[in-house]
């Protein structure tokens, strides 16, 4: 399977931080944002991975992340040039996806919790469609799905007002090939994007959604305002300093995963080692 990590748009609802710097690089904690999900597509057992920026900011993602070779995966890059829609992740990466099953992460999105891996990797020959529905407060930023009495999907919305439903669509999805013909099929929503929804919808009407229901234990958090940005931080500052571990550190999950052995994770810590995050990286290895 093929991981593509959706890191363009115009990051508005966090300007004037984002003026500057793209908001897939902002510190979440300890970390920049991208790592998040970045992580979460290691954890998924992804090697492959194509990481779509703006052009002007894809310089600073290949000076973070390189060509992947430090965490044992390959990283190449596609340019956004105009922020239309998650959906068109399928179009600048038809050549890459070529063929295979694919997850689309987006940049801003971090998920956290128990089994969260194997959850993952289940979905690695997906026939079809498969997304997580997750409980949340206010649906109404997000992608939403209305499921039956067995928890099957009926109906998908997308931001709508009044919700349909409390059941939230996090961003982080799976495909298989044909995902690339139905996306050059879509037209712009009313908001000028190739939505992931309206994607999505399609393999409802097809009968080859899966929805799987997020468990109680996992946090699903978006990143995409500056107050979301700063419980984000709260919450990884919280659990880490708690637990004494990290969260989203992609050489870790690259370790753990045995995508890189210990001479390579001892080479990442000690690069590291200034700011704390490399002791920690190298404290693994006598754990
Ligand atoms: C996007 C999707 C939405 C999904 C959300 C998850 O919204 O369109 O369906 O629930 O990501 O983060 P956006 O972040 O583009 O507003």
């Amino acid at each position: 399977m093929r991981g593509i990590l959706l890191a363009g748009g115009s990051g508005s609802r966090l300007q004037p931080i984002t003026r500057a710097v793209s908001k897939q690089l902002v510190p979440v904690y300890d970390k920049p944002m991208v790592c998040y999900p970045l992580s979460t597509l290691l954890l998924a057992g992804i090697r492959d991975v194509l990481v779509i920026t703006t052009p002007h900011e894809q310089e600073q993602f290949v000076r973070l992340l390189g060509d992947g070779s430090s965490l044992g995966i390959s990283i190449t890059y596609a340019a956004q040039r105009s922020p239309d829609g998650p959906a068109q992740a399928f179009l600048l990466g038809a050549d890459f996806v070529a063929g295979e099953t694919v997850a689309l992460v987006l940049g801003d999105n971090l998920l956290y919790g128990p089994g969260l891996g194997s959850r993952l990797r289940r979905f690695s020959d997906v026939d079809g469609a498969a997304v997580f529905s997750c409980r949340v407060a206010d649906p109404t930023p997000y992608g939403v799905v209305e499921l039956d009495d067995a928890g099957r999907p009926v109906a998908l919305g997308e931001k709508a007002e009044p919700p349909s439903s409390c059941h939230a669509v996090p961003g982080l999805y799976f495909y298989s090939d044909d995902v690339v013909d139905h996306a050059r099929e879509l037209e712009p929503s009313a908001r000028g994007e190739l939505e992931i929804t309206d994607l999505n919808r399609r393999y409802l009407d097809e009968g080859r959604l899966q929805v799987e229901e997020l468990p109680r234990g996992t946090a699903w958090l978006d990143i995409g305002t500056v107050d979301a940005m700063n419980d984000a931080s709260n919450f990884v500052r919280a659990v880490q300093q708690r637990q004494g571990i990290k969260i989203g550190a992609p050489e870790e999950v690259a370790w753990r995963m045995g995508f890189i052995d210990d001479d390579a994770l001892r080479t990442q810590g000690e690069a590291l080692r200034a700011s704390g995050y490399g002791d920690y990286l190298l404290d693994l290895l006598g754990a």
